[in-house]
C-alpha cells in the first residue's frame, strides 16, 4: 500500500533509518549507525526481557569479531570466551581434532551465546543514546519506492505513530513484516528442505572441551558449549518427530551412544524442541528504500554456524553503505544486495556441504555413506582440505570482505 506524506498525522517524526527488529541484525545495524553519527529508530515488537533471553546461535566467527574490532566495539559487544579454534569430529567414537583457525594475526572467534551478544548490543546502543522502542505493535511500511518511506506502528498503550525516513532496514526475521511489504513478484525465493530433523536440547550440564560433531550409524549428534555450566545438544531425528517422545533417559542414552561417550555427564534439561533443517534465500535483498538484513532475507541450516554471522555481515555492509550515502556516494547502497548475496550463497554452499557430509556419513545408503566418509577422510588428512575448511569456518574466505574500508570519523557519538 502506498500512502503519500500529505496523509501523515502532524505528529509524524523524522529520522534517517528506521530499523525493524532488535535481534542480532537490527541491533548491529543500529549500533553501527549510531557509531557513525547517523540517526535511527529501532522498532521491536517484543519486550526487552523477551529479546534478551532468546537463545539460538553460539559462535561469533573470526571475521565478525574482526568486524566489530574495526568499529572499536569488540570489547563492548562481545561476551563469552575466546574460542581456541579446535573443533572435534567423532566418527564411530573415534576422535579427530580439526583446527578452524587460519593462523593469521588478530582477534579470533568467540564462543558467545546469541543472548549475550544481544544484551551487550542493546546496552551499547542505549549507552550511545540510541532510540530503541520495544513492544511496537502493528508495524507497517509505506511508500518504499519513494524518497521518503514511512513506517507506522502502535505504542504499547495503543497510540498510533508514524516515522518518515530515508531508509528502512528490515531486520525482523523470517516471520516479520518487512519482506511482506514488498509487492508480489519483486522478490524470488529459493527454498530447500534438507529432509532432516534435529531434536535440540538445552541442559544445565558440563560443556564439552571443544565443540563436538559426531557421526555414527545411529545418526548425527552434536554437543556445544552455551556457558560455563550449560550445553546445547543436537540429535538427528525424523523431521516431524514429537519432542514429547524424547524422555530425559532416551535423550541421554542416545547422546551417550552417538557421541561414543558412555560417561557423558547429564543434567536437568531446560528446553527441547524438534525442527526441520531448511535453507531459504530471497533475491534481491532490496526493494526501493527497504533493505533486508539477516533472517528477513535468508535462512541457513544451522550446520556450520553461519546464520547469525551472515546477519552481522549484512548489518556491517548496510551501515557502511548508509554512511557512504551521507557523503554523497550511493554506489555501496546500490551494490548492497549483490554483495551480500555473494556471501550468502557461499555460506549456504558450505552449510549444505557440511550438513550432507555429516548426515550421509552416518545413515545414508551405502554409496553415499562411503562418499561422505571419503570427504571426512580428506578433511582429516589433506592440508589443503583442512585449510579450505578453516577459511570457511573463520569466515575469512575472500568472498566479500566488508571490513576493508576503515570506519571514518567516529566522533560526535555519545560514549566514545
Ligand atoms: N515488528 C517489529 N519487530 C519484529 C516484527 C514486527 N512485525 N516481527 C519480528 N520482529 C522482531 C523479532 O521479535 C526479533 O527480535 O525482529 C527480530 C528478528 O530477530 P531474529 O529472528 O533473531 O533475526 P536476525 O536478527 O536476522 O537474526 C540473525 O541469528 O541465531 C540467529 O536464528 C538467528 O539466524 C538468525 C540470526
Amino acid at each position: 500500500m502506498v500512502e503519500k506524506a500529505s496523509q501523515l498525522p502532524d505528529s509524524a517524526e523524522s529520522t534517517t533509518v528506521v530499523v525493524i527488529g532488535a535481534g542480532p541484525a537490527g541491533l548491529t545495524v543500529a549500533t553501527l549507525l549510531r557509531r557513525s553519527g547517523i540517526d535511527c529508530v529501532v522498532l521491536e515488537s517484543r519486550s526487552r526481557d523477551h529479546v534478551a533471553q532468546r537463545q539460538r546461535a553460539g559462535i561469533v566467527e573470526t571475521r565478525a569479531v574482526r568486524m566489530f574490532d574495526s568499529w572499536g566495539l569488540s570489547d563492548r559487544v562481545l561476551g563469552g570466551v575466546p574460542y581456541d579454534g579446535i573443533l572435534e569430529f567423532r566418527v564411530d567414537g573415534r576422535s579427530r581434532l580439526v583446527s578452524d583457525s587460519d593462523g593469521s594475526e588478530g582477534p579470533a572467534a568467540r564462543l558467545c551465546p546469541q543472548q549475550v551478544l544481544v544484551q551487550k548490543l542493546t546496552g551499547t546502543y542505549l549507552e550511545d543514546v540510541g532510540d530503541l522502542r520495544f513492544e511496537a505493535a502493528d508495524v507497517s511500511l509505506h511508500d518504499l519506492s519513494g524518497d521518503r518511506p514511512t513506517v507506522r506502528y502502535r505504542t504499547a498503550d495503543g497510540t498510533p505513530r508514524a516515522i518518515t525516513c530515508d531508509f528502512v532496514a528490515g531486520c525482523d526475521g523470517d516471520h516479520g513484516v518487512s519482506r511482506t511489504a514488498v509487492p508480489e513478484g519483486e522478490l524470488t525465493a529459493y527454498a530447500f528442505d534438507h529432509g532432516i530433523g534435529w531434536l535440540t536440547v538445552l541442559a544445565d550440564a558440563p560443556p564439552p572441551a571443544h565443540p563436538l560433531l559426531a557421526v555414527s550409524r545411529q545418526g548425527f549428534a552434536a554437543h556445544f558449549p552455551r556457558g560455563p555450566h550449560s550445553s546445547r545438544y543436537y540429535l538427528q531425528c525424523p523431521p516431524d518427530d514429537d519432542p514429547g517422545a524424547w524422555s530425559e533417559d532416551r535423550v541421554w542414552d542416545a547422546l551417550r551412544t552417538r557421541l561414543g561417550d558412555p560417561g557423558l555427564v547429564s543434567g536437568p534439561i531446560t528446553d527441547r524442541e524438534v525442527f526441520r533443517l531448511r535453507s531459504l534465500v530471497h533475491e534481491p535483498m532490496q526493494y526501493g528504500r527497504l533493505f533486508l538484513v539477516g533472517d528477513a532475507a535468508h535462512i541457513v541450516s544451522p550446520m556450520g554456524g553461519k546464520g547469525m554471522n551472515l546477519a552481522l555481515y549484512d548489518a556491517d555492509v548496510f551501515a557502511r553503505a548508509v554512511r557512504a550515502f551521507g557523503r554523497g556516494d550511493d554506489s555501496a547502497l546500490s551494490a548492497y544486495s549483490a554483495r551480500c548475496l555473494r556471501r550468502v550463497w557461499n555460506d549456504q554452499e558450505f552449510s549444505h556441504w557440511l550438513t550432507r557430509t555429516l548426515h550421509d556419513a552416518g545413515d545414508a545408503e551405502p554409496f553415499l555413506r562411503n562418499l561422505a566418509r571419503a570427504r571426512l577422510d580428506r578433511l582429516f588428512t589433506s592440508r589443503a582440505a583442512s585449510e579450505a575448511f578453516a577459511e570457511m569456518m573463520t569466515g575469512l574466505d575472500p568472498t566479500g570482505d566488508a571490513s576493508q574500508e576503515v570506519p571514518g570519523n567516529l566522533s560526535g557519538v555519545g560514549g566514545d
